[in-house]
């Protein structure tokens, strides 16, 4: 089939083969038609508001090794922190201070927090009125349950990379089936689940790309994030060629042609590589962003990799930029929670 046949095929069915996925990765000769496509599907059924959600980065200590992190547990080239519970608590309050009705709890995999502790935290943010999601990492279904029944919203994990081989490859001690079990576990036990892929691994193929939008579709995902991989000095990757703008703002877009009504956050990660790399995910499909609300030096401590954005800004500073740029391609910032509206 003709590559703009296609295109028209995704915006009216959200459906395609994989190799029509590939075939679309492959080539760059309609981009622009494959980024508008996404806007008008983004527009139909999300619609304009952008949500907004606080990103509290609480604990840079991991426990895991994941080749291309800068948090990774073997690099010696970072000052670690873990915020008291009070501290995180105290940021969730100014976040819904600053207009935010989600904040999203990031961290390493640092065992030190018990499945008690986040609870505490958990309810005591639901409190301030705000949604909660988390992004942790992979830990037992009891666990899960925990935080659940505390009030967690939603909760983050990406599969990085649906080629069982290469995940393994690039996340030693870590095991594919372990991922995908927190997955269902995630569902099953009623979270909103985020998930997504990054973009430009060493040895990563467009159709195993393909693979992981198809598998982003079979898993029901309410949320998907693609970052381009951006290589870190202090990794062992650091030599890696990295992932490309343009190809992970493609995958972005594929993503929403096929799953026309979850969340797709304009990532931080594209910003790093694009000065307006945000604005643009915003017209090419996505429909979130997540401001850091972090305070102080521990956003440059969150060395995931170089070049992060807003490290030496406020959070204040930060809420009134990204309202601005949003403001300044005619949509809003929405006033909710942000929930997927299925099927909408
Ligand atoms: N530890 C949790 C986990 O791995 O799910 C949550 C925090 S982890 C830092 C969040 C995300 O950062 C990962 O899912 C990964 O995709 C992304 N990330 C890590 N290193 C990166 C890099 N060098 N370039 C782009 N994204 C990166
Ligand atoms: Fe740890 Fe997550 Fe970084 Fe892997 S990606 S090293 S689990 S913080
Ligand atoms: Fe942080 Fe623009 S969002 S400076």
């Amino acid at each position: 089939m003709e590559l703009r046949t296609l295109i028209a095929k995704a915006e009216e069915t959200h459906q395609l083969e994989k190799d029509e996925i590939v075939a679309l990765l492959q080539s760059d000769e309609y981009n622009k038609e494959i980024f508008a496509a996404a806007d008008r599907v983004r527009h139909r059924y999300v619609g304009d508001e952008v949500h907004l959600r606080g990103l509290i980065e609480f604990s840079n200590i991991c426990k895991q090794n994941c080749l291309y992190c800068g948090l990774r547990k073997d690099n010696k080239n970072l000052d670690r922190y873990r915020l008291e519970p009070e501290v995180v608590i105290d940021f969730a309050r100014k976040a819904r201070e600053y207009g935010y009705r989600t904040v999203v709890l990031q961290s390493g995999e640092d065992a030190c927090y018990t499945a008690a502790q986040m609870a505490d935290i958990i309810r005591k943010i639901k409190q301030l009125d705000i949604a909660v999601t988390l992004s942790v990492g992979e830990k037992t279904k009891e666990e899960y349950k925990v935080y659940k029944e505390a009030g967690a919203d939603r909760y983050l994990l990406r599969i990085e990379t649906t080629d069982k081989a290469l995940y393994e490859a690039m996340d030693p001690g870590m095991s594919f089936e372990n991922r995908m079990r927190c997955l269902a576990d995630l569902k099953e036990l009623g979270f909103e689940v985020g998930s997504g892929c990054l973009v430009g691994l060493p040895g990563q193929t467009l159709q195993s790309l393909a693979d992981d939008i198809l598998f982003f579709k079979t898993i029901d995902a309410d949320m998907i994030g693609v970052g381009p991989f951006i290589p870190n000095p202090d990794t062992p990757l650091k030599d890696a060629g990295g992932g490309a703008f343009e190809l992970s703002l493609k995958v972005m877009a594929m993503i929403r042609l096929l799953l026309p009504d979850i969340n797709i956050p304009a990532t931080t990660a594209m910003e790093s590589l694009h000065p307006e790399g945000r604005v643009i995910a915003l017209r090419s499909g996505a429909n979130v962003v997540m401001p850091n609300v972090t305070e102080g030096d521990y956003r440059r401590m969150y060395a995931l990799y170089p070049g992060k954005i807003c490290i030496n800004d406020t959070p204040a500073h930060c809420r009134t930029c990204i309202t601005g740029k949003i403001n300044g391609i005619g949509r809003r910032v929405s006033q909710d929670y942000g929930f997927r509206q299925k099927g909408s």
